[in-house]
């Protein structure tokens, strides 16, 4: 007896496999799964060519009506793996869109940069203001010796004035330069007037630490020599300084004594209620000019020696000149 296989049975296994088929088209996650899928149920040795090999055993009435099943199945899971085959395409690319996004609104990571510390940043705003009217930068070495740091400006030995700067002394010679003003002559030695110049340096001097001194600090020395300079000039170039620096702080000036200047006058803003000194000045002594080989009929000019640490304290309102020195992150982050 020949084998027989009825349409209800053939019929079954097409729904069974159809089930399957659907089943795991539907979870398959990725392109090499889908294609596996496809050889194992559509390919010539798949699971649908072998339930059509079983139509011989049917009987011929049956055939065309399981051909057409077969037919519309094949369509279909055809179809399914298309579908399948590109929902994995695009949720492939939209995964790797949302992973390569930047979220321009999360809070940043927060890298740490280092800064400028607010004494050289005041530093570096006070020379900025005078370039900008003309003046340019100029340099000295921080170990001197007596004749720039004294003698030359008039400060010969014995001077009273010698004690008001308590010296660090490297040798009979040698110091350690207890202000800016020696580069004016260093300066003077090597360029002929007209000249327009701004000296920041790191000055010593032996002060016991307290709240508003400190044995180093900062100093910005300016110097212009020229024809027909006066008093005035020096005012208006300190009141436009000042202006630009700190805004509209009242500002005064008050006669003073420096060996090197005369007249000399020292300048104090109001800060918080008081009267706070910022800088001496006053107009070049003409026996300096003279010591320099410059005759003081011809030229004159004004100078001034600007305190950095106050103009810091005062534009941050640090009231402790220390904590410009302990290198607190905590303190120097703010600026
Ligand atoms: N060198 C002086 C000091 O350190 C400050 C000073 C006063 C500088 C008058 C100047 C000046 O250039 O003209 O105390």
């Amino acid at each position: 007896m020949r084998d027989t296989i009825s349409y209800d049975q053939l019929k079954c296994e097409l729904e069974l496999l159809e089930q399957e088929a659907e089943k795991e088209i539907q979870a398959a996650g990725d392109k090499e799964t889908l294609e596996n899928l496809r050889v194992n149920f559509l390919g010539k040795k798949g699971r649908l060519s072998r339930v059509l090999g079983g139509m011989g055993k049917l009987p011929d009435k049956d055939r065309p009506l399981v051909g057409q099943r077969a037919n519309l199945l094949k369509t279909q899971l055809q179809k399914l793996l298309l579908e399948r085959n590109e929902h994995l395409k695009t949720k492939a690319l939209s995964d790797l869109i949302s992973k390569e996004t930047i979220d321009v609104t999360a809070p940043p990571i927060g890298i740490p940069i280092g800064k400028r510390h607010p004494i050289l940043k005041t530093t570096e705003d006070i020379v900025d203001l005078f370039c900008g009217l003309g003046y340019s930068m100029a340099e000295g070495p921080e170990i001197e010796n007596d004749h720039y740091n004294f003698t030359a400006l008039n400060i010969p030995k014995g001077h009273p004035a010698r004690d008001m700067q308590d010296t660090f002394y490297l040798g009979e010679d040698l110091l350690l330069r207890t202000h800016t003003s020696p580069v004016q002559i260093r300066f003077l030695e090597q360029n002929s007037p007209p000249v327009r110049i701004v000296a920041p340096g790191r000055v010593y001097r032996r002060d016991s630490v307290d709240s508003t001194h400190s044995p180093v600090f900062h100093q910005v020395e300016v110097l212009a020599i020229d024809e027909g300079l006066d008093f005035s000039h020096l005012r208006g170039t300190v009141m436009a300084f000042l202006k630009a620096f700190f805004g509209d702080l009242p500002v005064r000036f008050r006669a003073s004594y420096f060996p090197f200047t005369e007249p000399s006058a020292e300048v104090d803003v109001q800060w918080r209620g008081r009267w706070l000194e910022v800088m001496g000045c006053g107009m070049v002594d003409p026996s300096v000019l003279e010591g320099l080989g410059l005759d003081p009929e011809k030229w004159s000019g004004f100078a001034a020696g600007l305190g950095v640490e106050r103009f810091c304290m005062v534009r941050h309102g640090i009231d402790d000149i220390r904590r410009l020195y302990t290198s607190d992150l905590r303190f120097l982050d703010q600026f």
